[in-house]
Protein backbone atom coordinates (compact mmCIF):
# COMPACT_ATOMS: atom_id res chain seq x y z
CA UNK A 1 0.00 0.00 0.00
CA UNK A 2 1.28 3.62 -0.93
CA UNK A 3 -0.20 7.02 -0.36
CA UNK A 4 -3.21 4.83 1.63
CA UNK A 5 -4.22 3.28 -1.70
CA UNK A 6 -3.13 -0.66 -2.43
CA UNK A 7 -1.69 -1.65 -5.10
CA UNK A 8 -1.35 -4.84 -7.64
CA UNK A 9 1.42 -6.10 -5.13
CA UNK A 10 -1.23 -6.57 -2.87
CA UNK A 11 -3.32 -8.99 -4.77
CA UNK A 12 -2.73 -12.21 -6.14
CA UNK A 13 -4.41 -12.36 -9.45
CA UNK A 14 -3.84 -15.55 -10.80
CA UNK A 15 -6.46 -16.67 -12.47
CA UNK A 16 -8.66 -13.65 -10.76
CA UNK A 17 -10.65 -11.58 -13.57
CA UNK A 18 -9.63 -8.15 -12.94
CA UNK A 19 -11.64 -4.60 -14.23
CA UNK A 20 -8.98 -2.56 -15.45
CA UNK A 21 -9.73 1.45 -15.88
CA UNK A 22 -7.29 2.48 -18.18
CA UNK A 23 -6.97 6.17 -20.01
CA UNK A 24 -6.39 5.42 -23.53
CA UNK A 25 -7.67 8.32 -24.79
CA UNK A 26 -6.25 10.08 -28.34
CA UNK A 27 -6.84 12.18 -30.86
CA UNK A 28 -8.97 10.28 -33.74
CA UNK A 29 -8.81 10.19 -37.61
CA UNK A 30 -12.46 9.14 -37.86
CA UNK A 31 -12.24 9.08 -41.59
CA UNK A 32 -9.20 6.26 -41.44
CA UNK A 33 -10.87 4.77 -37.58
CA UNK A 34 -7.33 4.89 -37.05
CA UNK A 35 -5.18 7.12 -33.67
CA UNK A 36 -3.31 10.05 -34.45
CA UNK A 37 -1.12 9.41 -31.29
CA UNK A 38 -0.92 6.76 -29.01
CA UNK A 39 1.35 8.19 -26.07
CA UNK A 40 -1.53 7.41 -23.77
CA UNK A 41 -1.51 3.73 -25.12
CA UNK A 42 2.12 3.04 -25.15
CA UNK A 43 2.19 4.29 -21.34
CA UNK A 44 -1.26 1.73 -20.64
CA UNK A 45 0.46 -1.25 -21.89
CA UNK A 46 3.25 -2.32 -18.47
CA UNK A 47 -0.08 -2.49 -16.08
CA UNK A 48 -1.62 -4.52 -18.75
CA UNK A 49 1.01 -6.60 -19.42
CA UNK A 50 1.46 -7.55 -15.68
CA UNK A 51 -1.71 -8.39 -15.62
CA UNK A 52 -1.82 -10.89 -18.46
CA UNK A 53 1.64 -11.83 -17.73
CA UNK A 54 0.39 -13.27 -14.56
CA UNK A 55 -2.31 -15.06 -15.68
CA UNK A 56 -4.95 -12.87 -15.09
CA UNK A 57 -8.57 -12.38 -17.01
CA UNK A 58 -8.13 -8.54 -18.12
CA UNK A 59 -10.97 -6.56 -19.20
CA UNK A 60 -9.63 -3.22 -19.65
CA UNK A 61 -12.01 -0.28 -19.84
CA UNK A 62 -11.59 2.71 -21.59
CA UNK A 63 -13.39 6.36 -22.71
CA UNK A 64 -12.42 7.96 -25.86
CA UNK A 65 -13.17 11.44 -26.13
CA UNK A 66 -15.42 13.58 -24.37
CA UNK A 67 -19.72 13.93 -24.86
CA UNK A 68 -19.36 17.77 -24.98
CA UNK A 69 -16.91 17.86 -27.54
CA UNK A 70 -18.16 14.97 -30.35
CA UNK A 71 -14.70 15.66 -32.07
CA UNK A 72 -13.36 12.57 -30.83
CA UNK A 73 -15.91 10.66 -29.51
CA UNK A 74 -15.53 7.42 -30.68
CA UNK A 75 -15.34 3.47 -30.51
CA UNK A 76 -12.34 1.97 -28.22
CA UNK A 77 -11.82 -0.59 -31.44
CA UNK A 78 -8.58 1.29 -32.81
CA UNK A 79 -7.39 1.45 -29.59
CA UNK A 80 -7.68 -2.64 -29.62
CA UNK A 81 -5.33 -3.26 -32.96
CA UNK A 82 -2.70 -0.59 -31.40
CA UNK A 83 -2.49 -2.74 -27.97
CA UNK A 84 -2.32 -5.90 -29.82
CA UNK A 85 0.65 -4.06 -31.50
CA UNK A 86 2.20 -2.74 -28.54
CA UNK A 87 1.83 -6.17 -26.68
CA UNK A 88 2.61 -8.80 -29.37
CA UNK A 89 -0.56 -10.72 -27.94
CA UNK A 90 -4.12 -10.43 -28.88
CA UNK A 91 -6.32 -7.82 -27.57
CA UNK A 92 -10.30 -9.10 -28.05
CA UNK A 93 -12.47 -5.98 -28.77
CA UNK A 94 -15.88 -6.03 -27.95
CA UNK A 95 -18.59 -3.99 -29.21
CA UNK A 96 -20.09 -3.55 -26.07
CA UNK A 97 -20.00 -1.79 -22.70
CA UNK A 98 -21.55 -4.04 -19.87
CA UNK A 99 -24.68 -5.75 -22.27
CA UNK A 100 -25.08 -9.30 -22.77
CA UNK A 101 -22.18 -9.44 -25.23
CA UNK A 102 -19.98 -8.12 -22.75
CA UNK A 103 -20.64 -9.97 -20.07
CA UNK A 104 -20.46 -12.94 -22.31
CA UNK A 105 -17.28 -11.96 -23.57
CA UNK A 106 -15.74 -11.36 -20.35
CA UNK A 107 -17.36 -14.91 -18.84
CA UNK A 108 -15.72 -16.69 -21.74
CA UNK A 109 -12.18 -14.77 -21.29
CA UNK A 110 -9.27 -17.32 -19.97
CA UNK A 111 -5.97 -16.69 -17.95
CA UNK A 112 -4.02 -14.19 -19.16
CA UNK A 113 -6.22 -13.04 -22.11
CA UNK A 114 -7.47 -9.11 -22.81
CA UNK A 115 -10.50 -8.49 -23.53
CA UNK A 116 -11.13 -4.36 -24.59
CA UNK A 117 -14.24 -3.09 -23.81
CA UNK A 118 -16.22 0.02 -25.85
CA UNK A 119 -15.99 3.48 -25.13
CA UNK A 120 -17.44 3.40 -21.50
CA UNK A 121 -18.73 6.81 -22.43
CA UNK A 122 -21.29 5.12 -24.68
CA UNK A 123 -22.85 4.65 -21.30
CA UNK A 124 -25.14 8.34 -20.65
CA UNK A 125 -24.34 7.75 -16.74
CA UNK A 126 -20.10 7.73 -17.71
CA UNK A 127 -20.79 10.80 -19.83
CA UNK A 128 -19.35 13.95 -18.13
CA UNK A 129 -22.00 16.39 -18.56
CA UNK A 130 -24.12 13.75 -16.85
CA UNK A 131 -21.16 13.48 -14.20
CA UNK A 132 -21.29 17.93 -13.93
CA UNK A 133 -25.48 17.73 -13.77
CA UNK A 134 -26.06 15.01 -11.33
CA UNK A 135 -23.25 15.12 -9.03
CA UNK A 136 -24.11 11.36 -7.93
CA UNK A 137 -22.39 10.54 -4.44
CA UNK A 138 -19.83 7.68 -4.38
CA UNK A 139 -22.49 5.40 -3.47
CA UNK A 140 -24.65 6.69 -6.46
CA UNK A 141 -22.01 5.93 -8.30
CA UNK A 142 -21.70 2.27 -7.46
CA UNK A 143 -25.40 1.69 -7.68
CA UNK A 144 -24.77 2.86 -11.46
CA UNK A 145 -26.23 -0.05 -14.30
CA UNK A 146 -21.83 0.12 -15.29
CA UNK A 147 -20.74 -1.20 -11.82
CA UNK A 148 -23.76 -3.45 -11.12
CA UNK A 149 -23.24 -5.20 -14.33
CA UNK A 150 -20.02 -5.97 -14.41
CA UNK A 151 -18.84 -5.82 -10.86
CA UNK A 152 -20.02 -9.42 -10.30
CA UNK A 153 -18.18 -10.55 -13.09
CA UNK A 154 -14.87 -9.64 -11.72
CA UNK A 155 -12.51 -9.98 -8.43
CA UNK A 156 -10.30 -6.93 -8.53
CA UNK A 157 -10.95 -3.67 -9.68
CA UNK A 158 -7.69 -2.27 -10.45
CA UNK A 159 -7.74 1.74 -11.81
CA UNK A 160 -4.58 3.11 -14.01
CA UNK A 161 -6.42 5.99 -15.55
CA UNK A 162 -4.26 8.71 -13.89
CA UNK A 163 -5.05 11.54 -16.69
CA UNK A 164 -9.17 10.83 -15.96
CA UNK A 165 -8.41 10.92 -11.81
CA UNK A 166 -10.33 14.06 -11.96
CA UNK A 167 -13.47 13.00 -13.14
CA UNK A 168 -16.20 11.64 -10.99
CA UNK A 169 -18.12 8.76 -13.31
CA UNK A 170 -18.58 5.65 -12.54
CA UNK A 171 -15.96 3.08 -14.09
CA UNK A 172 -13.13 5.78 -12.32
CA UNK A 173 -14.76 5.76 -8.74
CA UNK A 174 -18.06 2.89 -8.65
CA UNK A 175 -16.28 0.13 -8.43
CA UNK A 176 -13.99 1.00 -5.64
CA UNK A 177 -17.31 1.12 -3.02
CA UNK A 178 -18.01 -2.69 -4.51
CA UNK A 179 -14.46 -4.51 -4.98
CA UNK A 180 -11.01 -4.97 -4.01
CA UNK A 181 -9.60 -2.20 -5.68
CA UNK A 182 -6.51 -1.60 -6.39
CA UNK A 183 -4.04 1.42 -8.33
CA UNK A 184 -2.25 0.29 -11.26
CA UNK A 185 1.70 0.80 -12.07
CA UNK A 186 1.33 3.95 -14.44
CA UNK A 187 -1.10 5.58 -11.78
CA UNK A 188 1.77 5.04 -9.25
CA UNK A 189 4.22 6.67 -11.13
CA UNK A 190 2.34 9.92 -11.96
CA UNK A 191 1.15 9.85 -8.07
CA UNK A 192 4.82 9.10 -6.84
CA UNK A 193 6.80 11.65 -9.38
CA UNK A 194 4.11 14.42 -9.23
CA UNK A 195 3.42 14.74 -5.06
CA UNK A 196 7.12 14.40 -4.68
CA UNK A 197 7.83 17.51 -7.16
CA UNK A 198 5.48 19.59 -5.26
CA UNK A 199 6.33 18.70 -1.25
CA UNK A 200 9.82 20.34 -2.12
CA UNK A 201 10.05 21.87 -5.71
CA UNK A 202 13.42 23.28 -6.42
CA UNK A 203 13.12 26.95 -6.62
CA UNK A 204 12.65 28.89 -8.26
CA UNK A 205 9.51 26.79 -9.80
CA UNK A 206 7.70 28.15 -12.24
CA UNK A 207 4.60 27.47 -13.67
CA UNK A 208 3.69 27.85 -17.34
CA UNK A 209 -0.08 28.50 -18.32
CA UNK A 210 -1.27 28.28 -21.79
CA UNK A 211 -3.56 26.76 -23.80
CA UNK A 212 -7.40 26.74 -23.83
CA UNK A 213 -8.90 24.82 -21.25
CA UNK A 214 -8.62 27.15 -19.21
CA UNK A 215 -11.46 26.87 -15.91
CA UNK A 216 -9.04 24.44 -13.91
CA UNK A 217 -5.98 26.27 -14.29
CA UNK A 218 -7.26 29.83 -13.02
CA UNK A 219 -7.94 27.75 -10.04
CA UNK A 220 -4.58 25.82 -9.43
CA UNK A 221 -2.76 29.06 -10.24
CA UNK A 222 -4.65 30.70 -7.09
CA UNK A 223 -3.78 27.65 -4.87
CA UNK A 224 0.33 27.20 -5.84
CA UNK A 225 0.49 30.91 -5.29
CA UNK A 226 -1.04 31.18 -2.56
CA UNK A 227 0.57 27.82 -1.05
CA UNK A 228 3.72 29.63 -2.13
CA UNK A 229 4.78 26.45 -3.99
CA UNK A 230 4.82 28.81 -7.30
CA UNK A 231 7.97 31.60 -7.74
CA UNK A 232 6.59 32.71 -10.96
CA UNK A 233 3.36 31.66 -13.28
CA UNK A 234 3.87 32.83 -16.85
CA UNK A 235 0.79 33.10 -18.89
CA UNK A 236 0.01 32.55 -22.56
CA UNK A 237 -2.78 31.52 -25.08
CA UNK A 238 -5.99 32.25 -23.52
CA UNK A 239 -5.01 32.05 -20.04
CA UNK A 240 -2.78 35.24 -21.06
CA UNK A 241 -5.70 37.24 -22.99
CA UNK A 242 -7.46 36.79 -19.50
CA UNK A 243 -5.16 37.95 -17.97
CA UNK A 244 -4.12 41.27 -19.75
CA UNK A 245 -8.44 41.70 -20.15
CA UNK A 246 -8.30 41.80 -16.67
CA UNK A 247 -6.06 44.56 -16.45
CA UNK A 248 -7.78 46.51 -18.99
CA UNK A 249 -5.26 46.29 -21.53
CA UNK A 250 -6.71 46.07 -24.79
CA UNK A 251 -6.37 42.84 -26.85
CA UNK A 252 -8.05 42.72 -30.31
CA UNK A 253 -11.47 42.30 -30.96
CA UNK A 254 -11.24 38.98 -31.67
CA UNK A 255 -9.79 37.83 -28.31
CA UNK A 256 -12.14 39.36 -26.54
CA UNK A 257 -14.97 37.34 -28.80
CA UNK A 258 -13.13 34.59 -28.70
CA UNK A 259 -13.01 34.88 -24.77
CA UNK A 260 -16.83 35.31 -25.34
CA UNK A 261 -17.60 32.67 -27.35
CA UNK A 262 -16.26 29.85 -25.54
CA UNK A 263 -17.76 31.03 -22.32
CA UNK A 264 -14.75 32.28 -20.87
CA UNK A 265 -15.63 35.75 -20.00
CA UNK A 266 -16.58 35.24 -16.09
CA UNK A 267 -12.70 34.09 -15.80
CA UNK A 268 -12.14 37.56 -16.15
CA UNK A 269 -13.32 38.51 -12.84
CA UNK A 270 -10.98 35.34 -11.41
CA UNK A 271 -8.18 37.38 -13.11
CA UNK A 272 -8.68 40.36 -11.78
CA UNK A 273 -8.02 38.93 -7.88
CA UNK A 274 -5.34 37.33 -9.03
CA UNK A 275 -3.84 40.21 -10.29
CA UNK A 276 -5.10 42.24 -7.41
CA UNK A 277 -3.43 39.43 -4.76
CA UNK A 278 -0.67 38.24 -6.84
CA UNK A 279 0.11 40.79 -9.26
CA UNK A 280 4.09 40.56 -8.85
CA UNK A 281 3.85 36.97 -9.88
CA UNK A 282 2.17 36.24 -12.52
CA UNK A 283 3.72 37.01 -15.69
CA UNK A 284 1.70 38.39 -18.97
CA UNK A 285 2.70 39.11 -22.39
CA UNK A 286 4.20 42.45 -22.82
CA UNK A 287 3.12 41.82 -26.54
CA UNK A 288 1.21 39.16 -28.42
CA UNK A 289 1.55 38.12 -32.59
CA UNK A 290 -1.58 38.03 -34.81
CA UNK A 291 -2.19 37.32 -38.41
CA UNK A 292 -2.86 39.77 -40.96
CA UNK A 293 -2.75 39.83 -45.06
CA UNK A 294 -1.29 36.31 -44.41
CA UNK A 295 2.27 37.45 -42.57
CA UNK A 296 2.87 37.02 -38.70
CA UNK A 297 2.74 40.53 -37.33
CA UNK A 298 3.27 41.45 -33.71
CA UNK A 299 2.01 44.37 -31.22
CA UNK A 300 3.33 45.71 -28.21
CA UNK A 301 0.66 45.64 -25.20
CA UNK A 302 -0.87 49.25 -25.28
CA UNK A 303 -0.71 49.50 -29.17
CA UNK A 304 -2.24 46.16 -30.55
CA UNK A 305 -4.53 47.07 -33.38
CA UNK A 306 -8.14 47.23 -33.01
CA UNK A 307 -9.62 43.88 -34.50
CA UNK A 308 -7.12 41.65 -34.65
CA UNK A 309 -7.07 38.08 -32.49
CA UNK A 310 -3.92 37.57 -30.66
CA UNK A 311 -2.70 34.02 -31.51
CA UNK A 312 0.58 33.93 -30.18
CA UNK A 313 2.95 35.74 -27.81
CA UNK A 314 5.49 38.33 -29.31
CA UNK A 315 9.17 38.52 -29.13
CA UNK A 316 9.64 40.64 -26.48
CA UNK A 317 7.77 37.88 -24.17
CA UNK A 318 9.55 35.43 -25.76
CA UNK A 319 12.47 36.61 -24.30
CA UNK A 320 11.42 37.24 -20.76
CA UNK A 321 9.58 33.62 -20.75
CA UNK A 322 12.88 31.86 -21.76
CA UNK A 323 14.85 33.91 -19.57
CA UNK A 324 12.57 33.06 -16.33
CA UNK A 325 12.35 28.81 -17.37
CA UNK A 326 16.33 29.03 -18.09
CA UNK A 327 16.76 29.93 -14.31
CA UNK A 328 14.07 28.14 -12.83
CA UNK A 329 15.25 25.02 -10.90
CA UNK A 330 11.44 23.34 -11.17
CA UNK A 331 9.23 24.27 -14.26
CA UNK A 332 5.65 22.95 -14.51
CA UNK A 333 3.74 23.75 -18.29
CA UNK A 334 0.43 23.15 -19.21
CA UNK A 335 -1.12 24.21 -22.45
CA UNK A 336 0.77 25.89 -25.19
CA UNK A 337 1.78 29.85 -25.47
CA UNK A 338 -0.76 30.13 -28.83
CA UNK A 339 -1.74 28.02 -32.26
CA UNK A 340 0.94 26.13 -32.75
CA UNK A 341 0.00 24.05 -35.27
CA UNK A 342 0.09 26.94 -37.57
CA UNK A 343 3.42 28.11 -38.51
CA UNK A 344 3.16 31.50 -38.42
CA UNK A 345 1.70 31.24 -34.77
CA UNK A 346 3.98 28.32 -33.58
CA UNK A 347 6.90 30.93 -32.64
CA UNK A 348 5.72 31.11 -28.41
CA UNK A 349 5.34 28.03 -27.94
CA UNK A 350 8.32 26.94 -30.06
CA UNK A 351 10.09 29.16 -28.31
CA UNK A 352 9.09 28.03 -24.97
CA UNK A 353 9.83 24.52 -25.34
CA UNK A 354 13.31 25.55 -26.60
CA UNK A 355 13.92 26.60 -23.76
CA UNK A 356 12.44 23.47 -21.39
CA UNK A 357 14.61 21.51 -23.40
CA UNK A 358 18.06 23.67 -22.85
CA UNK A 359 17.06 24.09 -19.04
CA UNK A 360 18.96 22.78 -16.17
CA UNK A 361 15.65 22.66 -13.92
CA UNK A 362 13.34 19.49 -13.86
CA UNK A 363 10.76 19.90 -16.40
CA UNK A 364 7.42 18.67 -16.12
CA UNK A 365 4.76 18.33 -19.07
CA UNK A 366 0.84 17.28 -19.12
CA UNK A 367 -1.66 17.53 -20.95
CA UNK A 368 -2.82 16.64 -24.70
CA UNK A 369 -1.82 19.77 -26.51
CA UNK A 370 1.27 20.37 -24.09
CA UNK A 371 2.51 16.31 -24.91
CA UNK A 372 1.67 16.91 -29.04
CA UNK A 373 4.42 20.24 -28.84
CA UNK A 374 6.63 18.05 -27.15
CA UNK A 375 6.66 15.65 -30.07
CA UNK A 376 6.44 18.31 -32.92
CA UNK A 377 9.58 20.21 -31.53
CA UNK A 378 11.16 16.56 -30.86
CA UNK A 379 11.99 17.58 -27.16
CA UNK A 380 10.95 14.19 -25.04
CA UNK A 381 14.30 13.31 -24.52
CA UNK A 382 14.82 16.42 -23.34
CA UNK A 383 11.86 16.85 -20.89
CA UNK A 384 12.32 15.75 -17.56
CA UNK A 385 8.58 14.04 -16.62
CA UNK A 386 6.06 13.96 -19.18
CA UNK A 387 2.45 12.74 -17.34
CA UNK A 388 -0.66 11.81 -19.46
CA UNK A 389 -2.62 13.81 -17.51
CA UNK A 390 -4.00 17.31 -18.26
CA UNK A 391 -7.31 18.33 -16.05
CA UNK A 392 -5.91 15.66 -13.48
CA UNK A 393 -2.27 17.35 -13.33
CA UNK A 394 -4.05 20.87 -12.61
CA UNK A 395 -6.31 19.31 -10.75
CA UNK A 396 -3.89 17.42 -8.76
CA UNK A 397 -1.02 20.32 -8.66
CA UNK A 398 -4.24 22.99 -7.01
CA UNK A 399 -4.22 20.57 -4.20
CA UNK A 400 -7.68 18.72 -4.21
CA UNK A 401 -8.00 14.88 -3.42
CA UNK A 402 -8.90 13.44 -6.80
CA UNK A 403 -12.33 11.77 -6.73
CA UNK A 404 -10.56 8.27 -7.86
CA UNK A 405 -7.73 9.19 -5.41
CA UNK A 406 -10.52 9.32 -2.82
CA UNK A 407 -12.62 6.53 -4.12
CA UNK A 408 -9.19 4.07 -4.09
CA UNK A 409 -8.11 5.40 -0.55
CA UNK A 410 -11.72 4.55 0.70
CA UNK A 411 -11.50 1.05 -0.90
CA UNK A 412 -8.27 0.75 1.19
CA UNK A 413 -9.56 1.19 4.39
CA UNK A 414 -9.95 -1.51 7.40
CA UNK A 415 -14.11 -1.98 7.06
C1 LIG B 1 -8.08 13.87 -20.85
O1 LIG B 1 -8.07 13.85 -22.08
O2 LIG B 1 -7.66 14.84 -20.18
C2 LIG B 1 -8.55 12.66 -20.11
O3 LIG B 1 -8.67 11.55 -20.95
C3 LIG B 1 -9.86 12.97 -19.47
O4 LIG B 1 -10.75 13.26 -20.50
P1 LIG B 1 -11.99 14.20 -20.22
O5 LIG B 1 -11.43 15.58 -19.97
O6 LIG B 1 -12.82 14.14 -21.47
O7 LIG B 1 -12.69 13.66 -19.03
Amino acid sequence: MIFGIKTIDDFDVKGKTVLLRCDLNQPVDKETDTLKDTTRIQASVPTIREFADKGAKVVVMAHQGSDIEYKNFWTTRPHAKVLTELLGREVKFIEDVCGPEAQKAIRSLKDGEILLLDNVRFVSEEQTLFEKKLKLTPQEQADTLVVRKLAPLADLYVCDAFAAAHRAQPTLCGFEYVLPSAMGRLFEKEYDVISGIMAEPERPCVFVLGGAKIGDAFQMMDSVLSRGIANHVLTGGLAGNIMLAAQGKAIGAGSMAFIEKSNNAEYIETAKELNAKYGDKIMVPADVAYVAEGARKEAKIGEVPEEITALDIGKETIAAYQKTIREAKTVFVNGPMGVFEEDLTEAGTKAVWEALADTPAFTVVGGGDSITATKKYKKQDDISYICTGGGSLIRFLSGEELPVVAALRYAAEEK
